[in-house]
């Protein structure tokens, strides 16, 4: 019998990306993602000026998603939104809206986790990607999240570790604030360490009671001191040795997310090894994880760009393995700001 095609409406809307996406069973007909601009200036996202922008999006962005997969409404399945983690106001958005297209399609509604999203993105039916067996290992980096997961089935994660203050997005976004780089910082620090000498400044490397848990917050104020110091012997240090400060700064976190992960492979035995979420967008990380397939013999699987930062398609993915097991929810979910990855 041949399989039944499904088309999914999906909508992402838990931070400041406005993202919509159909997805015809596991292959992205479409992914638009409109990065709001407006929070460059104020050095990270200002929530009430994201829930103003989505809403002025949001429909220009689900219209654009249809029309360049040729998709009718009429058409559609199903619809799956991000329920959470993110912020409030930029999920109700989402939500709302999904909510009210359900009802008027008269068709399923699927309340999907972000966290799990960027981990399934990988499930992605795409020629630039490979799916990874279970159970695989994912690192998930993101501006919200460091977790290392074992990830034995669709719906079955265990956090071996995480962050226990700051995410390692927050440390690249963090950074950059303090070298006067705009938000967000991570693609900017990703593109001046190309460039500068990774050894030309050192950095320590903290120590957590969880051997595979990570601490950022004491780097960042490890650089901050750093800066002080140097800006004090020559006022224009930061500007005169800009590629240098992010090559060291970036080699800094790449030894110390791969130096877990490391860890996470020998305790578990596991040597499928994925990275998710908008940090494993750094090239460093993406380069250095591939060289571990030689010398660990470790297979890795690194999510194609557009799927690496916050998009509608990893949502629609969930959707589409929430919807061949009928998994429906009801009009009234509410959008959580506070979601586990478990939930
Ligand atoms: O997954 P994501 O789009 O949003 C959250 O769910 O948080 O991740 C955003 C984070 C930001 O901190 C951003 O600076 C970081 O991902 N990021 C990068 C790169 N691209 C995005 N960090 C380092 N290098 C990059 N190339
Ligand atoms: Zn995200």
């Amino acid at each position: 019998m041949p399989k039944k095609t499904i088309h999914i409406l999906s909508i992402e809307s838990s931070c400041d990306d406005t993202s919509a996406a159909i997805l015809e069973n596991k292959k992205v007909l479409s992914n638009v993602v409109s990065s709001q601009k407006i929070h460059a200036d104020y050095g990270g996202v200002v929530p009430e000026l994201a829930s103003r922008a989505h809403q002025q999006n949001i429909v220009p962005v689900v219209d654009q998603a249809l029309k360049k997969a040729g998709i009718d409404k009429k058409e559609l399945n199903a619809i799956a939104f991000t329920q959470g983690p993110g912020l409030m106001g930029s999920l109700l958005v989402g939500t709302s809206f999904a909510k009210s297209l359900a009802i008027a399609l008269q068709v399923p509604l699927m309340a999907i986790n972000h966290m799990q999203a960027h981990v399934l993105a990988h499930f992605i039916e795409d020629e630039h990607q490979n799916s990874p067996p279970f159970p695989f290992l994912c690192l998930t980096i993101s501006g919200g999240h460091t977790q290392i997961l074992k990830v034995s089935s669709y719906d079955t994660f265990e956090i071996l570790g995480e962050t226990i203050d700051d995410a390692v997005g927050e440390a690249f976004d963090k950074t950059a604030k303090l070298l006067g780089l705009p938000y967000p910082g991570g693609p900017l620090i990703d593109k001046y360490a190309r460039e500068g000498n990774p050894l030309a400044y050192n950095f320590s490397e903290p120590k957590t009671a969880n051997p595979l848990d990570f601490s950022f917050s004491g780097l960042k104020t490890a650089i901050l001191y750093f800066l002080q110091k140097e800006q004090k012997k020559d006022s224009a240090f930061i500007k005169n040795n800009l590629k240098d400060i992010c090559a060291s700064v970036q080699r800094t976190i790449v030894n110390i997310l791969m130096d877990k992960l490391k860890k996470a492979s020998q305790l578990s035995g596991i040597r499928h090894v994925a990275i998710a979420g908008g940090v494993s967008a750094n090239s460093e990380i993406r380069s250095t994880l591939k060289g571990m397939e030689s010398s660990l013999g470790w297979t890795t699987y690194i999510p194609k760009f557009e799927y690496t930062t916050d998009n509608a398609a990893m949502i629609g993915i969930v959707g589409y393995f929430k919807y061949l097991n009928q998994d429906f929810d009801l009009t009234d979910t509410a959008a959580s700001s506070r979601l586990n990855i478990n939930a």
